[in-house]
């Protein structure tokens, strides 16, 4: 189980999963809890970038929803990542790992700015890097970012963390047979309409054929098993 089946990949969190069960904003438990899942990935020596969204503190989406300017709701969602990333340079860092944060809002005050040549840098000299301030673009989610950087970075994989184990053929919550699904191509997920991410965000992971793995994150040692080719959760590709 030790040996990694990839060199690089890009975590994506979602902001909720940094909330726990409080509602809103960051746990600290659950942040702590996340830095060791990702400690334990990093001990294995591969290379790894983070995009984490910001709905735990602030939904662009729903904020437009109810009427204000899209894209200014969606520029207050690019700041709760940056918020959310700050966190968890923090804690990763008292966990010793070196972390190098990016944003794609310019606001050297606070972060580096995005630029994916150091950043592909940073990886190689085995520094953690999150991209924050998502694609610096309104009406972009933040999978689209975990996309994009994905493949700007030419990570291997996307490993998107959830609170479900994967993707099933109907919603196991109104569905007592729902069937949990192991692989699945792209085609089927847009066709099928499962909600995993995005269209925009599929669709780009589907034209530059890169995987996509969807696995709990709240069990324990999961992330580790996704990365050594363990069967959890569900595998998304071209194939
Ligand atoms: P090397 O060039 O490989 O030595 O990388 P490095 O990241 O250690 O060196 P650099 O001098 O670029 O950065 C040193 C520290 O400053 C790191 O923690 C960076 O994240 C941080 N840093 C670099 N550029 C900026 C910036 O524009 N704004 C902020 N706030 N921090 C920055």
């Amino acid at each position: 189980m030790e040996t990694p089946r990839f060199k690089r990949i890009l975590l994506k969190l979602s902001g909720e999963a940094l909330m726990g069960d409080q509602g809103f904003g960051i746990s600290p438990d659950v942040l702590q809890y996340v830095a060791d899942e990702v400690y334990s990935i990093f001990d294995l020596g591969i290379q790894i970038a983070i995009v984490v969204g910001g709905g735990n503190i602030f939904r662009g989406v729903a904020a437009g929803s109810y009427g204000m300017d899209r894209a200014s709701a969606d520029q207050m969602g690019m700041l709760a990542t940056v918020i959310n990333s700050l966190a968890l340079q923090d804690v990763l860092e008292k966990k010793g790992i070196q972390v190098r944060l990016q944003t794609a809002i310019a606001m050297h005050e606070i972060a580096e700015p995005c630029i994916i040549r150091k950043a592909v840098r940073h990886l190689e000299k085995g520094r953690l890097v999150i991209f924050a301030a998502g694609t610096g673009s309104p009406y972009f989610t933040t999978d689209t970012a975990a996309v994009l950087r994905a493949q700007e970075i030419h990570a291997e994989v996307i490993l998107k963390a959830t609170k479900v184990n994967g993707l099933y053929d109907s919603d196991p919550v109104l569905n007592r047979d729902a069937e949990f699904i192991k692989k699945v191509t792209y085609m089927e997920v847009l066709e099928k309409q499962l909600k995993v991410m995005d269209m925009t965000a599929i669709s780009l992971a589907m034209d530059n054929r890169l995987p996509l793995v969807v696995f709990n994150l709240k069990t324990k040692e999961n992330i580790k098993k996704v990365v050594c080719g363990e069967e959890t959760g569900t595998m998304i590709s071209n194939s």
